[in-house]
């Protein structure tokens, strides 16, 4: 039987992509357009456009980087490479306190870890602690498609980020799953205000009087 090559080429990449595969449904996160184009190549923005759920590992060996690839400018394992210029119309703010309530979507499970983070997307830095850490047992295959709603269907609460991530792309809530060699990363651009300077503190909450 003689397949056209293209079509044998698309044949083996959908079987070379069936490995592990996820992402955030919800929120709206990430993805890649012209921006990451002009600093990861259309190569890289092709692939994840083929499929959303795949992982830079992957991309690496099917040969995913064109000569656009800067790797100063387009690190794989932030947001899997994905800029901030093709996002800028989603960005959310969040004030301390709030909860975020997440959304993941796992296309086929890969026993792992996986957490949940503030990343300064400017040093590529987890701000603070991790706002959820799943040590081990993430996307069990064993007990897929059910898995536990704590792992898919959860919430994070923001913390006082006393300033630091007032300019949009500067921050993300990045949602990071490894498994089986293979990494996973979406990411929730965001603004927090600064904290007001003029807050007069709640005197009546530290002082009673008598
Ligand atoms: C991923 O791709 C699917 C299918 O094209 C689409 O429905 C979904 O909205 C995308 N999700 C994200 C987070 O990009
Ligand atoms: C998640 O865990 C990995 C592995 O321990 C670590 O390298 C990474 O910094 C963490 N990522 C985030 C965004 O917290």
């Amino acid at each position: 039987m003689h397949l056209p090559t293209s079509l044998l080429t698309l044949t083996s990449l959908l079987v070379t992509h069936a490995y592990a595969h996820g992402l955030v449904s919800s929120p709206i996160t990430r993805t890649p357009g012209d921006a990451t184009a002009a600093v990861c190549g259309q190569t890289m923005v092709d692939f994840y456009l083929a499929d959303n759920t795949s992982y830079p590992e992957a991309l690496l060996r099917e040969g995913g980087l064109d000569e656009n690839y800067d790797p100063e400018l387009c690190n794989l394992w932030l947001c899997k490479g994905f800029q901030f210029g093709d996002n800028s119309a989603k960005v959310v703010e969040y004030v301390a306190g709030d909860e975020v309530p997440i959304e993941v979507f796992i296309r086929i499970p890969h026993l792992g870890f996986a957490n949940v983070s503030i990343v300064d997307t400017s040093v590529n830095a987890v701000v603070g602690e991790p706002l959820r850490v799943w040590e081990d047992g993430y996307a069990d295959p064993a007990e897929f498609p059910n898995l536990p709603e704590d792992q898919v269907k959860f919430s994070v609460t923001v913390p006082e980020l006393g300033g630091l991530c007032v300019e949009p792309g500067k921050c993300v809530i990045q949602w990071y799953w490894f498994g089986a060699e293979q990494t996973y990363e979406s990411c929730i651009d965001f603004t927090q205000p600064a904290p007001d300077p003029d807050a007069v503190p709640n005197v009546e909450a530290r002082y009673w009087t008598a």
